[in-house]
Order: structure tokens, then C-alpha cells, then sequence
């Protein structure tokens, strides 16, 4: 059997209708911003394969920084137990996060270090006993698959089988534009009874969602609110982190610092899996008891993996280069200059961008929704030009590597601006 046919007997892949499904595409191999496939064509990666990929995909030097580290130490139990590149990373993190954070504990992926994140918050409070039960978040956030990551989300289509196994959750609107006042009086309402312990948000970006942004002053009103009332604040990063909004981190955006940080997707530059929650003194000093039983009880069998936090080390040497921020810069210019040229063209219900992040909603008639059927023919079109872009039903979006060139990105433009030009009726 070859691949496709391997695949088609034994696979079951994620997010797809098995039943519908076109045959998927084999893919042999990643360079910088481009994916090859079996059948000998060159696909351009516009969303970064699920917004992890920074530096381009099967970068040299992460790949040798992995090589030397898989022929030293490939694996350890992390209880016990540590390793140069595990501390190593934990340090420049740390370095790079806001000032307040404090200490690293690592996971696999970034639901794994969302449920760490929650479960923090939650003993936080059990540990001092005074239990709080309440989480607060966005009504159409995502933050992962697992059940905890799953109840401090949306409750939509994919979550609607599991509704009656993910704990209550108070949800606040997500404050775009005009309608900021009204979230802020929604907080202040979900904070009357002391019984919060976290507000969980995306900054800026809610990636799944459909790419939507909300601006930083609103955000750092709602963290005011949180803050006043002795409510942790979780900023998930997984995906706005590592350069995405053009800054690190989105929370320097902000403000009001976060207690508790996420972070998975691009903390190996996309290489290897990982995920990294990291919290304040205050949060880690309130597990530091003689008694046992306060410590944090989560752990993977690959917490700490010391091969992808050598790929995470080796992915912070590169953004330590000049030239990775230049390339976020031009990414963003290049962005902002595309939504000024595409506002109010046929079809464009809304163009908008925060850093290297695009999003466009396509105006089809049929409302903004994950099962618009234009979302096929939107990723069929990109596909038969040589670009992948997966859009979040009628949004189409971009989140690029960050090797990407100038004149990649402005031809990924190009084509965006043709699919517009031949939509019937234009
Ligand atoms: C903001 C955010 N949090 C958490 C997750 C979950 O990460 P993972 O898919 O690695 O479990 C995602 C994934 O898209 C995300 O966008």
C-alpha cells in the first residue's frame, strides 16, 4: 500500500467528516515557508499549519539543535529530575514574559497547559480555603479540546455533544468594537459574587473563533475589574504568543500583567510538541506547604521533554535575531496596507488585522458561521493557486511564517484580491 492508501485504511484525522472528506494530500516534506507534496507541488503555508510554524518549516538550525540534543538526552522523567534545557528555557522565558511571572511548569500542548493553567487557579484558592468555583470567559473562546480547556470555552456545534460533562463557566461577550461598555457592565455583573477564581482570555486575538480582535484598552479594563475584585488573570497565549501580534507576547499590549500564562504553538517554532504554563511567586508560594497534599498533582509522561525544549531554545536563538523582527514588522505593514486597500470591496464584509495576523469576512448572505458553505470553496480555490489557507467558515485569514518574503505575502494579496474579482455577481 502506498501512503494515501495506508491513510485511508488506518487514519482518523482531526476536525473531518470521515465520511465526506476528499482524499488528503501527501506531503513529503517542509521547507521555510513551503509544504511539497508526493505528487511534486509546492504549496505556500499561510496559516503557519495551525499557527504553529515561526521560523519556516524544517529549519536548519532547529533541526540540528534537535539532532544534537536526540543523540544526548532524549527523554527523563521530570520529577526528580532535571535537565539543562529545561531549566534553560524555563530562565528565557521568564526573561521574556511579563515582569511579574515567576515560574515555568511545562506540559505537552496547549490544552494540556490550559488545564494546567485552570487547575492553578482553582487549588490556589483550595489551598488557602477559600474555594472559588467560578471561571469567567469569553461566550465564543476556544482554548482546547480537553474537558477542562472545552468548559472554559464557547459552547457551540463542537462542543454540544459534551455540554452536560463541562463544569458552569460564567460568560461575558467578547468586547469588539461598539460594544465595549456593555462587556465591561457584564463583568462587573459575573464579579458581584466572590465566588471567581480566574477570567480566562485570548489577548487581543480569538484565534478560533474566527480570528476575532477586541483592543487593548478594553481588555485592560476588564483586567482592572478582575484585578479589584482578587480574581486571577489567565492570558492563553498559545496563540498570539511568540510574535503574532508583532510584540512577544500579546500581554505587553497591556497594562494589567497577567497571574497566569499559556503557552504551546510557536514556543518551538512549531517543531516539536510542547506546552508551558507559567504563573507569579504569589500563585507557586500558595502550593509551598509541609503538607504533600497542596503540591500541583498534574504531570505528562513527556513534561519537560528535554528534545522540544531544546527545539524551544533553539527557536528563541533565532527570534533573538534582528532579522526575525524585521520580518514581523514587514509582515505586519504589509497586513495593515492589505485591509486599507480591501475595506468596503465587494464582498468584504469586514478586513481586519492585529500584527501578523489578517482576517476577512467573506460577505455571503448566509451570516458569519464556521459551516458557511464558501469555506470549501474558499480553501479549494487557495489550494489550486499553490497556497494553504484554511478558512474559519466565511473567514478567511493569514497567519504566516515568518520567513515568509515580502513578495510572498504580497502574492498571497494578489490572489486574495482575485478569488473578490471572481465571485459571481463582482
Ligand atoms: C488560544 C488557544 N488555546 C489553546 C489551544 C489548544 O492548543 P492545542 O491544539 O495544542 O491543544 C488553541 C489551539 O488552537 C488555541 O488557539
Amino acid at each position: 500500500m502506498n501512503t494515501l492508501e495506508k491513510d485511508l485504511a488506518y487514519v482518523w484525522h482531526p476536525f473531518t467528516q470521515m465520511q465526506t472528506a476528499e482524499d488528503p494530500i501527501v506531503i513529503e516534506k517542509g521547507e521555510g515557508s513551503y509544504l511539497y507534496s508526493k505528487d511534486g507541488k509546492k504549496y505556500l503555508d499561510a496559516i503557519s499549519s495551525w499557527w504553529v510554524t515561526t521560523h519556516g518549516h524544517a529549519n536548519p538550525y532547529i533541526a540540528d539543535k534537535v539532532y544534537e540534543q536526540l543523540k544526548k538526552l532524549e527523554h527523563t522523567i521530570f520529577t526528580g529530575i532535571t535537565h539543562d534545557k529545561a531549566a534553560d528555557l524555563a530562565a528565557r522565558l521568564i526573561g521574556l514574559l511579563p515582569d511579574n511571572q515567576a515560574k515555568i511548569f511545562y506540559s505537552d500542548n496547549g490544552s494540556t497547559s490550559v488545564e494546567v493553567a485552570i487547575k492553578m487557579a482553582f487549588q490556589f484558592w483550595h489551598n488557602q480555603n477559600k474555594p472559588k468555583t467560578k471561571i469567567i470567559c469569553f461566550d465564543r473562546a476556544y482554548h482546547g479540546d480537553t474537558f477542562g480547556a472545552m468548559s472554559v470555552g464557547g459552547r457551540t456545534h463542537f462542543t454540544a455533544p459534551f455540554v452536560p460533562f463541562l463544569f458552569d463557566v460564567v460568560h461575558v461577550e467578547v468586547p469588539i468594537k461598539g460594544s465595549e461598555n456593555k462587556v465591561v457592565e457584564q463583568m462587573k455583573v459575573a464579579l458581584e459574587n466572590n465566588d471567581v477564581a480566574a477570567f480566562i482570555y485570548e489577548p487581543l486575538v480569538l484565534g478560533a473563533a474566527g480570528m476575532v480582535m477586541y483592543s487593548p484598552e478594553v481588555l485592560n479594563r476588564l483586567l482592572e475589574l478582575c484585578k479589584n475584585a482578587n480574581v486571577l488573570c489567565i492570558a492563553d497565549e498559545v496563540f498570539v504568543g511568540f510574535g503574532r501580534t508583532g510584540k512577544f507576547f500579546a500581554s505587553e499590549n497591556m497594562e494589567f500583567q497577567p497571574d497566569i500564562v499559556t503557552m504551546s504553538k510557536g514556543i518551538t517554532g512549531g517543531t516539536m510538541a510542547l506546552g508551558a504554563t507559567a504563573c507569579t511567586q504569589e500563585i507557586f508560594d500558595m502550593f509551598l506547604s509541609d503538607e504533600k497534599l497542596k503540591a500541583l498533582f498534574h504531570g505528562h509522561s513527556f513534561t519537560g521533554n528535554p528534545v522540544a525544549c531544546a527545539a524551544a531554545c533553539a527557536s528563541l536563538d533565532l527570534f533573538g535575531k534582528d532579522e526575525c523582527w524585521s520580518s514581523i514588522a514587514m509582515i505586519c505593514e504589509e497586513q495593515q496596507a492589505f485591509v486599507s486597500k480591501m475595506t468596503g470591496a465587494a464582498y468584504v464584509k469586514e478586513i481586519r488585522s492585529t500584527g501578523t495576523i489578517l482576517a476577512i469576512e467573506v460577505d455571503t448572505g448566509e451570516g458569519t458561521s464556521y459551516f458557511n458553505t464558501i469555506r470549501d470553496t474558499i480553501y479549494n480555490y487557495f489550494m489550486d493557486q499553490g497556497i494553504i489557507i484554511r478558512p474559519l467558515g466565511n473567514v478567511l485569514y493569514l497567519v504566516p511564517p515568518y520567513c515568509i518574503t515580502r513578495e510572498e505575502l504580497q502574492g498571497i494579496h494578489t490572489h486574495i484580491e482575485a478569488f473578490f474579482e471572481n465571485l459571481p455577481g463582482n
